[in-house]
């Protein structure tokens, strides 16, 4: 049986949400991760200094005194945040980044920023303490065609975000166009990238062809191959910028599979299987690590894990549906086999 070993990878991009989901969502995310970046898009949505703590250590009951598993969390912007507010949270250590949603763009985002411009000042603070700031790059206006929000964040928001804050660090969340890759690719050390396992080993065909597939409905929107190319080829290529971010999005099936059915694909019941499948699919398995374990870490200042994670090939089937509240979800690739499995 083959048999290949990693640093302990980190994931940077999670959805864990609040209460009784959390049943089903932090064992998931200890499966394989050592380290996990916690959106903070709950209702109400976690703005201050005095959420983070609450949100903290509900997640932390969850979590067997035993493990070494650390959630590391993030401030909700919205047009009110203040410099103020954003200093008490850096001060107290509370926080390892802000994350700007644009109002409307995804799940529970109502209340984000409506206008980026309000922001400066505290781009300004984030800047100068050298807090990460997370975007969800799209832009949310009904005119611009869904496909196509990326690229205009990029060449709208984004460019002048960098232009006026030069020196602040920027994580381009879940980035899903070629010309993401590009724009992160083309600049300075600032700037990198998450890359989410469905943009890898899927594209909009596999969603809307031959009948529509609500569970692989997530946000930013699967693109065309093209875009899905370029995201294979960007994370396997072992360059620092492109980092691992599941993006795992618990809903509940039935909010999938609605006459409006919510974004998101949760993907913590196999995130490094899925990842490894699409690096062997690309022959990068040998960059898995890099992309996984060691880009992510660099890029947040943090040190990379000691311990060590195996993954055998040893296909076996990923689950119909997983227990979530007081429902069930559908996960990624469900039904589906995957090549490897986490050694346990
Ligand atoms: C996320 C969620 O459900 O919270 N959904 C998604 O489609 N990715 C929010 C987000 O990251 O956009
Ligand atoms: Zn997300």
């Amino acid at each position: 049986m083959d048999k290949i070993s990693i640093i302990k990878p980190d994931d940077w991009h999670v959805h864990l949400r609040d209460k009784d989901a959390l049943k089903t969502t932090v064992p998931a995310a200890m499966r394989c991760f050592e380290r996990c970046i916690i959106m903070p898009n709950l209702l109400p949505p976690v703005t201050s200094a005095d959420s983070i703590k609450k949100y903290r250590d509900s997640i932390l009951s969850y979590k067997p005194s035993d493990s070494t598993w650390t959630p590391l969390m993030v401030m909700y912007l919205t047009d009110q945040t203040s410099k103020k507010c954003i200093k008490a949270a850096y001060d107290q250590g509370l926080i390892f980044g802000c994350k700007y949603y644009p109002a409307g763009a995804t799940t529970n985002s109502a209340t984000g920023v409506s206008n980026p411009n309000r922001l400066n000042g505290v781009f300004g603070v984030m800047q100068e303490l050298g807090i990460i700031l997370q975007i969800h790059g799209e832009v949310t206006e009904s005119s611009v065609d869904i496909f196509d929000r990326e690229k205009v964040f990029i060449d709208r928001h984004l460019t002048k975000i960098k232009h006026n804050f030069p020196e602040l660090k920027i994580v381009l969340e879940h980035v899903t166009t070629k010309q993401g890759v590009d724009f992160v690719r083309d600049s300075d050390g600032y700037i990198a990238a998450t890359i989410t396992p469905q943009h890898l080993l899927f594209n909009r065909n596999d969603m809307l062809a031959g009948g529509i597939r609500p569970h692989l409905f997530c946000l930013p929107i699967l693109k065309r191959d093209l875009h899905q190319n370029a995201l294979i080829k960007a994370a396997t290529s072992g360059e620092k910028k492109f980092f691992l971010g599941t993006d795992s999005a618990p809903h509940a099936r039935e909010n999938k599979e609605n006459i409006c059915g919510c974004a998101g694909c949760f993907s913590h019941h196999a995130a490094i299987e899925l990842y490894a499948e699409a690096f062997e699919r690309a022959g990068a398995l040998h960059q898995l690590e890099q992309f996984a374990s060691v880009n992510g870490a660099e890029f947040y200042g943090l040190e990379k894990n000691s311990e060590l994670i195996s993954l055998l090939r040893d296909p076996w089937q990923v689950p119909n549906q997983i227990d979530y509240r007081n429902s069930s979800l559908v996960p990624l690739a469900a039904g589906t086999t995957l090549n490897w499995r986490l050694e346990i």
